[in-house]
């Protein structure tokens, strides 16, 4: 059942549920859809905190105590437990205990949580059922991408899907952490005259304590905007076992346009016939490929097979849906706004602070609310989106156009890219229930992310219905599948 060294999947799903961050594709979607036959992804981003966060909430229903105890290093999760695991919850109105903020050098405490929690995530996704679980990750985000990749391997994740970037090291990495050898992820470090910036891992010395397992090496599928990054991952880097083409109606992050960037008069990026993707290039390469953006409705996925695609990635229609990880109450809004006609989705320049376009839903009482976004003090506590940068006396900083511009500015970052920039790790935080209440000052506002179709995401509803499930997403997009396929 191998081919050089990589499982076959001798079933490709049709569908795949986009990773959606932080925690929206949380377990519980993703094993819904896998349940349903399809292929559900976690999100893996800023899951050392999610995990820390939902035991300080107290671990209802006990499922990542559960998952935790099968961890292969017993201390490792006693001493998570100790640190985070709050019985019955902490007082609502005090804030998460914070943890230490990602650099080149992060404590042991730090990245054992970070293996942990990816453990976890990939674990419970997984169990009970045999069906394929995928992990997502973003290029952008690198500090903690190895340990990640780790800990979802561990738990015998079957697909790692990466984009926001070229993450051209990561087939090599899977590589290596499943053959129990050092793996390194190089860094971009800004202002840096040499290039030997690197996060490392040592698989072996991490599991020092017990026999080193047998660990399979998941597919990894790139995610992309361009045929030109295509042949770069088939032609020469290698170890890739397919595409997500993804177009510029996806949620989250958008690859930004070819050329210079231009703005329409509502201050979206204008996409041209650049900017899509040649398909047939693609399908020359030979690799299995799923189109993503826009491809949450019934006759989509047909079109996609129509043209020589596996199938599709969407991420807008399950973000609403029951299992997803968004706050109940947000998800009624967005359903109810979507019923009225009156939810807007917002290609925003300049809201991230990774620079890429990055789609936000225009809601009163969240960061795209502009009073809201005014009120919030700036504060960088989580770190996620900080890029590496090079001291005057050699030493690497980081720093995020979000943080407090004063700060930003000491660092040696440009005033003018302080402008609009949301702090995208805090509001999708609270986005999904984890928000911090930052001192007893104020309560991190949310942040939604989400497709152009999330206009419509209320045609799901049944009649009498206010809400949908994963199983009702993956039935109306199949039902458009013409028969014999
Ligand atoms: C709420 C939300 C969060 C997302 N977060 C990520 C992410 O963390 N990483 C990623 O690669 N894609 C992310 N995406 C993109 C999805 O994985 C998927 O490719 C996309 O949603 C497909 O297009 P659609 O939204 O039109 O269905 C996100 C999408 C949504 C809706």
């Amino acid at each position: 059942m191998c081919q050089n060294g990589y499982p076959i999947r001798l079933v490709e799903p049709r569908i795949i549920q986009g990773g959606m961050g932080v925690a929206v594709s949380d377990w519980r979607l993703a094993r819904a859809v896998s349940l349903a036959g399809q292929l559900g992804v976690v999100s893996g981003t800023a899951l050392d905190v999610v995990l820390a966060r939902r035991l300080q909430d107290g671990d209802p229903g006990g499922y990542v105590r559960q998952a935790l105890d099968h961890f292969p290093l017993k201390d490792v999760a006693k001493r998570i437990l100790d640190r985070y695991f709050v019985e019955d919850g902490k007082e609502a109105n005090k804030g998460y205990k914070s943890r230490p903020v990602y650099s080149q050098e992060p404590p042991e405490a730090l990245t054992e949580l970070t293996v942990a929690a990816n453990f976890v995530e990939v674990w419970l996704a997984k169990h009970g059922h045999s069906g394929p679980v995928g992990i997502n990750l973003l290029e952008k985000i690198q500090l903690p991408t190895v340990h990640s990749l780790f800990g979802a391997v561990l738990a015998g994740v079957d697909y790692v899907l990466m984009g926001a970037g070229i993450p051209r090291h990561v087939p090599g990495i899977l590589d290596r952490l499943s053959n129990g050898e050092v793996a390194e992820l190089k860094l971009d470090v800004h202002e840096a005259k040499d290039t030997d910036h690197k996060m490392s891992f040592d698989p072996r010395q991490f599991l020092s304590s017990i026999p080193f397992p047998t660990l399979k090496r998941p597919n990894f599928l790139a995610i992309i905007s361009s045929a030109t990054l295509a042949i770069q991952f088939a032609r020469r880097v290698g170890g890739t076992q397919g595409f997500v083409v993804e177009g510029p109606t996806a949620g989250g992050h958008n690859a930004p346009p070819r050329g210079h960037m231009q703005l329409d008069e509502t201050g979206q990026p204008i996409y041209g016939p650049r900017d899509v993707p040649d398909l047939e290039q693609i399908r020359e390469l030979g690799l299995p490929f799923w189109l993503a953006g826009g491809y949450g409705d019934e006759n989509k996925l047909q079109e996609a097979l129509n043209h020589g695609a596996a199938g599709i990635q969407v991420g807008t229609a399950f973000a609403f849906c029951e299992e997803s990880g968004i706050r109940a109450d947000l998800k009624k809004r967005v359903l109810e706004m979507s019923k009225r006609g009156e939810l807007t989705v917002h290609t925003d320049p300049l809201a991230s602070p990774t620079g890429f376009p990055f789609k936000v839903l225009r809601m009163s009482q969240t960061a795209a609310d502009e009073e809201v976004y005014q009120a919030r003090k700036r504060i960088c506590d989580l770190g996620y989106l900080r890029t590496s940068y090079m001291k005057e006396d050699g030493s690497v900083g980081y720093r995020c156009p979000a943080e407090p511009v004063e700060d930003y500015v000491r660092k040696g970052g440009n005033i003018e890219d302080t402008v609009g920039r949301k702090c995208v790790c805090n509001g999708l935080m609270a986005t999904v229930g984890l928000g911090q209440n930052q001192k007893g000052t104020y309560e991190e506002p949310p942040l939604l992310t989400a497709g152009d179709e999330a206009a419509h995401v209320a045609k799901f509803l049944k009649p009498g219905k206010d809400s949908y499930t994963a199983k009702d997403v993956i039935d109306t997009l199949l039902a458009g599948v013409v028969a014999g396929v």
